[in-house]
């Protein structure tokens, strides 16, 4: 990439940015087969990983649009880059839940997999050096991490996401358990940002509950590329 005189932004765990043009309005997301969990304590590499998630979410992103949800997305330039808008990002992640799972079933002491009676929403302080705290709307507020009107708009459409993510999966054999999204501004428009991946939902299958996402690499579960090759096969029916 730098190859090409393109001028690297950022580098996270599973993605690297690229100033587009000069300008710095656009960025390329290229994604990498990195895989990282317990906020970057457990290393390793998930083999086409970076294709099947760039694939993944160009298709989700799609599929949100359909249903009148804007993002980043622009468009899809190689299998591992996408072009999207260069947004302000909020130091927040959104955290949908439909399923006990995770982190909940240990705060709540429950069995994973309890249907929740309806979904909950948790927001986080992106900061892999304090191990993403849960925060709440007043701390947003109180540290500036956004305007809060801005958030609590993204909230909002972390839930509407909701419904439109758990009827596809639902269609396709799978549980939408829970997920994470980012979001940021442009031009004071709120809008979802990052990926919707594998890496960042968990998915189960309706039938047999095997996990078909992340989690098998978290918890050294073989078929790792599996899992993520069925969601690709999926949605790239979209
Ligand atoms: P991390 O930073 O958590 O290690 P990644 O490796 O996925 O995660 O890095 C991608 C980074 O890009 C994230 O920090 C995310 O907040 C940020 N990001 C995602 N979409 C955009 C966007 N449209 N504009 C600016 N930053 C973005
Ligand atoms: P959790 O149960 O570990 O809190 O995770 C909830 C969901 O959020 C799960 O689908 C994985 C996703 N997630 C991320 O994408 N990034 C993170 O840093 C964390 C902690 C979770
Ligand atoms: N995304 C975080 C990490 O890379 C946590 C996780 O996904 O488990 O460490």
């Amino acid at each position: 990439m730098e190859e090409r005189g393109l001028r690297k932004v950022y580098e996270g765990k599973a993605k690297i940015l690229y100033d587009y043009n000069g300008s710095g309005d656009k960025l390329i997301a290229y994604f990498k087969d990195d895989a990282t969990a317990f906020n970057g304590q457990k290393k390793g590499t998930i083999i086409n990983k970076g294709e099947y998630n760039n694939a993944i979410s160009v298709s989700l992103f799609k599929l949100l649009k359909n249903n009148g949800i804007e993002s980043h997305f622009i468009e899809k330039l190689s299998d591992r880059e996408m072009l999207v808008h260069n947004l302000k990002m909020f130091p927040v992640e959104f955290v949908v839940r439909n399923y006990t799972a995770g982190s909940l079933a240990k705060r709540m002491r429950v069995e994973e997999g309890v249907k929740l009676l309806s979904p909950v929403v948790e927001l986080y302080f992106k900061n892999d050096e304090l191990g993403d705290p849960m925060i709440n709307e007043t701390y947003v507020e109180a540290f500036d991490l956004g305007k809060i009107e801005d958030v609590l708009e993204a909230k909002d459409t972390a839930i509407k996401i909701n419904e439109i993510l758990k009827n596809f999966f639902d269609k396709n054999g799978l549980l939408l358990v829970d997920y994470k999204l980012e979001f940021g501004v442009l031009n004071g428009k709120t809008m979802l940002a990052d990926e919707i991946t594998p890496d960042t939902m968990r998915l189960w299958d309706k039938v047999t509950l095997e996990k078909v996402d992340k989690d098998r690499f978290r918890r050294d579960l073989d078929g790792v590329e599996d899992a993520y090759k069925r969601i690709y096969n999926i949605t790239s029916k979209i």
